[in-house]
């Protein structure tokens, strides 16, 4: 038998497919790969008619499957061929991975996932040994949290359309706000908030990007101050956060960042006016009843405690008036961050408060920036609000009150618009091109269509402010998410129901169940809007996402040049060239000097002793598409990604004696197995001689 297996015809094939891969890796000819593709692309465009036979087959496919006329219509909508790109991203939150998810739409087929606040290896985040650059945008308080609840995802805004340039999220448990640069799908920078531990408003962006919104949640002590829940009124604040952004640098200036003191309500949702309200803010809250909860000693819990009003408060923030206080120097330090009083807020006329029932969830800007709707997670109804009104009502002074703090509460029906009753459980609203708006109802478990008033009432045949028709979805609802749906212009294509809660509807995975991320199809008006795809998330608790056409993004596919340092987005200076490549002692300190390329390390054996400061840089070789080397020195905990051209640098001490091979951890060609070497650490022992 066994000789009998070592010639079998599977190993002629494996030999052959071997020789098959080396020509298909060896050859660095991605330009007509390609070509291919684009000349199958035009074939495709072709109409089909299907004959007798074909209907015939398919027809017996969907019974034998038990597939209905609907499944295979929505099969159709969905399936990309062989090659065929999707026509979005949906750049999705990874909830408590930490990470962003990038999906394609229609398909729903993942496409990759971004390292945000968890270190992962694949992408080589967080393992090049010692003063990991990662790892220390990572620490709070001197220390690596390497987790984050990821959860508003914010594509950058050009005159408030996506323009694909950026991607911003925030991490709910610990109060940061990341960039990423959509060029190579990297995290490029993770600002911690000095004023408070947690936060949820984050992020979300003013029309051009001026700004990356981060809205506070559970009230505490400024500046991780302490005071007794029985001082809260006196001593917990929210907050929102306005960090600068600077585009050409790609990254938040923190110098020119700053706060808003806020009442101690939980501040939730946030959303940025554009158009008719550019320069405005607006916010939800709930608890405001300032419940302090204490179950444990006879209290209400938070959950009765923080809903026994019928209104909260939305906070409505004019941004420029704040940025013109901030520029004046009226900010006051906490904890090294400028925050602008409440008492600045109310004498400089930059916020104001509108009744809103009842702990509401979400609040989103219709594209045209007229109406704010806001819906209340315990009542039926969404509340929307016209910002003429609402300046109006500031003008004219049209107050109902103020708040504890002295907060100029807005007359709620000088400023109310209209109520459209939904059903239980609203939740947030995404906008389509057809003067619909889409409002995910939690409790009924669907997705409501509604009709928009005021400009959008002739774009379609429904009266103004009306429920259309809910689809019902599986199962509980939180976020969704429209194509291109809370810009100036949405497309009016899909929209993504993130149910919480999949149950039944995949092949159980133990009691730990994925969401589910449904696809419906919202391009018809009127009542119709099937789901057409369900797709298992099996990686966190996905949050929110966002959804852009996938023509925007200005990708590379490989770094701009050899030796390109992805941090900087520059060609490194330290960045080994072909031919400089070695190992440099200095004293204690060694300098390894490499590079990769199909199929080897250059050197292949790197001698240090042990004790030795080893930096290590490698530079990528490759300049085709996907050619992409791993390295890693197990034991030491380094792992690096090597993407076409890019610069790295590893940084270690070699303090465990031995022979540790090193190899490439990417699957990049046949004789991928053979990219290795040999770290030497000789122990310090034998090696006296050598270090003198
Ligand atoms: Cu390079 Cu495997």
């Amino acid at each position: 038998m066994k000789h009998k297996r070592r010639s079998s015809p599977l190993n002629a094939l494996a030999m052959i497919m071997a020789v098959g891969s080396i020509m298909t890796f060896v050859t660095p000819d991605a330009d007509a790969q390609q070509e291919g593709r684009r000349r199958r692309g035009t074939q495709e465009v072709r109409p089909i008619e299907l004959t007798p036979e074909q209907v015939a087959q398919l027809t017996r496919i969907a019974n034998e499957r038990s597939l209905n006329v609907d499944d295979l219509l929505a099969a159709a909508k969905t399936f990309m061929p062989s090659g065929r790109h999707d026509e979005y991203v949906l750049f999705s939150s990874g909830g408590h991975s930490g990470q962003v998810h990038a999906i394609g739409v229609p398909s729903m087929r993942l496409l990759r996932t971004i390292a945000v606040f968890t270190t992962e290896p694949w992408q080589g985040y967080g393992y090049s040994g010692d003063d990991d650059r990662v790892i220390e945008s990572l620490k709070i308080n001197g220390k690596p949290v390497t987790w984050g609840d990821t959860h508003h995802p914010a594509l950058s805004e050009t005159k408030g359309d996506y323009d694909g340039d950026f991607l911003f999220i925030g991490d709910k448990a610990n109060a940061r706000v990341a960039v990423i640069d959509l060029r190579d799908w990297e995290t490029k920078q993770i600002v911690k908030n000095p004023l408070t531990i947690s936060d949820h408003g984050a992020a979300f962006v003013t029309p051009n990007t001026e700004y990356i919104i981060e809205g506070g949640q559970y009230a505490t002590v400024l500046g991780y101050g302490y005071a007794p829940p029985e001082e809260y009124k006196e001593s917990y604040r929210g907050m929102v956060t306005l960090w600068k952004f600077d585009r050409a640098k790609g990254r938040i200036d923190e110098s020119k960042s700053f706060a808003l003191e806020l009442p101690p309500y939980w501040q939730d949702l946030a959303d940025a006016g554009k158009l008719a309200s550019d320069g405005w803010i607006f916010i939800n809250s709930f608890n405001t009843e300032m419940a302090t909860g204490g179950v444990e000693r006879g209290n209400a819990p938070f959950e009765a405690g923080a809903s026994k009003r019928d209104m909260d408060y939305l906070h409505i923030i004019n941004w420029k008036k704040a940025e013109a206080a901030f520029v004046a120097g009226k900010a006051q330090s906490i904890n090294g961050f400028p925050v602008l009083s409440l008492s600045t807020l109310i004498d400089d006329e930059i916020m104001y408060f509108a009744p809103e029932p009842k702990s509401p969830h979400g609040v989103d800007v219709t594209p045209n920036g007229q109406f704010i709707v806001v819906a209340g997670k315990l009542d039926p109804h969404v509340t929307v609000y016209s910002i003429d009104k609402i300046t109006n009502a500031i003008a004219q002074k049209k107050f109902s009150g103020s708040d504890e703090y002295g907060v100029p509460v807005l007359d709620f029906d000088a400023v109310k618009e209209a109520q459209v009753e939904l059903g239980l459980g609203p939740l947030h609203t995404q906008f389509d091109d057809k003067g619909y708006a889409y409002t995910s109802l939690f409790l009924d478990s669907a997705v409501a269509r509604w009709t928009l008033g005021g400009e959008y009432a002739k774009l379609n045949a429904e009266q103004p402010w009306k429920l259309v028709q809910k689809t019902p979805v599986q199962y509980n609802i939180g976020h969704l998410s429209a194509a291109e749906g809370d810009t100036v212009s949405p497309d009016g294509k899909y929209l993504i129901s993130m149910s919480k809660w999949s149950v039944d509807r995949f092949l159980p995975t133990g009691p730990l169940l994925p969401q589910n991320f449904q696809l419906l199809d919202i391009a018809q008006p009127g009542n119709t809007m099937p789901v057409i795809y369900d797709s298992p998330i099996g990686v966190g608790e996905p949050h929110y996402c966002q959804m852009i056409k996938a023509d925007k993004l200005k990708t590379w596919t490989v770094y701009p040049e050899v030796g390109w340092d992805p941090h900087t987005q520059r060609l490194a200076p330290n960045a080994p060239k072909k031919g400089q490549e070695g190992v440099v002692r200095n004293g204690n300190n060694v300098l390894v000097t490499m590079t990769a390329v199909r199929s080897h390390f250059f050197p292949e054996h790197v001698e240090v002793v042990e004790g030795d400061t080893v930096t290590w840089r490698i530079t990528a070789l490759e300049t085709a598409m996907d050619a992409t080397h791993g390295f890693c020195i197990g034991g030491y905990n380094i792992n690096l990604s090597l993407e076409p051209g890019e610069f790295a640098e590893i940084k270690f001490v070699a303090d465990r004696p031995g022979t540790y091979p090193f190899y490439c951890t990417e699957f990049c060609s046949a004789l991928h197995l053979e990219m290795m070497g040999y770290l030497h650490v000789k122990p310090k022992s034998q090696n006296s001689a050598a270090i003198e």
